[in-house]
């Protein structure tokens, strides 16, 4: 069944905090023959979020959002503390879009006194973000398993910008056979290039004027790929040299990679990515570009 974007007047949305809540509420939809989304987010949404609940809201006639600050993703107290949360704001995006259901557990309800289990993704974790932020890949494919478990949707849907966790999570979900069809959405972007983020809301106006240095790099670089230059580890040297001369420090990583396995790349071949992450003060943004003709991920079916 699918369902047309609610129009008039929002509506206050339906919001969860219980899991036992959640799973009652889907049974009744599934009692009525409906087709279930989800979209996970950690809130402080933008056209980026809000363009993957359109997504969901196309394809399943219920879409749960969930709002969750995961604090196991968070390598470091101080990103866990300033990430950005306005959950009024947030719900009222959503139900002007008409969504079902927005899950907002406190943490404690996901994660209660003596929780242990972990799921971790080793060889597609271990590098790039993984590597800069140790556990935060973890905490990503530990979240997202218990999400879908909690609310067994049809499909789920992810940001290409997490192009990483966007593989984790499919990893994830092929590995441990959950029922859900993996919908990767490509990124959306400001005029000026920059990719949306809910960091971007924490940069000063200097650092925002700064900000989209980091996607003009990463087409400059695509170009030259995609030209047949290397080798790979010249022209990305000189692309960090860029992002450090437009005022980025430190650089995370710069990296040319498959799209599909991560390992690295010394030439431009198919399904090459480049991938970057790098700090404008206290403000770590990440992007990156699929060299070559516009492939994108296509859905996959899993379980
Ligand atoms: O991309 C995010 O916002 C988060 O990593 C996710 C997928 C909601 C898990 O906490």
């Amino acid at each position: 069944m699918t369902a047309s974007v609610s129009s008039g007047p929002a509506v206050p949305l339906k919001t969860l905090r219980r899991i036992s809540e959640l799973r009652d509420e889907v049974a009744g939809w599934r009692r009525d023959g409906d087709s279930v989304a989800i979209v996970p987010t950690m809130g402080a949404l933008h056209e980026g979020h809000l363009e993957l609940v359109r997504r969901a809201r196309d394809c399943c006639a219920r879409v749960i959002t969930t709002i969750f600050v995961n604090p196991i993703q968070f390598n470091r107290q101080d990103d866990l503390s300033s990430y950005p949360r306005d959950e009024a704001s947030d719900a009222a995006k959503l139900s002007a879009l008409g969504v079902d259901l927005l899950f907002a557990p406190p943490v404690e309800e996901v994660y209660p006194k003596g929780y242990q289990t972990r799921v971790s993704v080793p060889d597609l974790s271990d590098c790039l973000c993984g590597a800069a932020r140790p556990g935060h890949m973890e905490g990503v494919a530990t979240v997202v398993a218990k999400l879908l478990l909690q609310s067994l949707p049809d499909r789920a849907y992810f940001g290409e910008k997490d192009y990483q966790q966007l593989l984790v999570v499919r990893r994830m979900v092929r590995d441990l056979d959950v029922p859900v069809r993996i919908e990767a959405v490509p990124t959306v972007r400001e005029p000026d290039g920059l990719a949306l983020s809910s960091r971007n809301l924490l940069l000063t106006p200097d650092q925002r004027a700064r900000a989209p240095a980091l996607f003009r790099v990463l087409r400059a670089l695509a170009a030259r790929l995609e030209g047949g230059e290397v080798p790979a580890a010249a022209i990305l040297g000189e692309g960090r040299a860029e992002l450090a001369a437009a005022g980025f420090e430190p650089i995370d990583y710069l990296e040319l990679r498959s799209g599909d396995s991560l390992r690295p790349l010394e030439r431009a071949e198919p399904p090459a990515r480049l991938f970057a992450a790098a700090w404008l003060g206290p403000v770590r943004l990440i992007d990156n570009l699929e060299i070559g003709p516009a492939r994108g991920l296509s859905p996959q079916r899993h379980g």
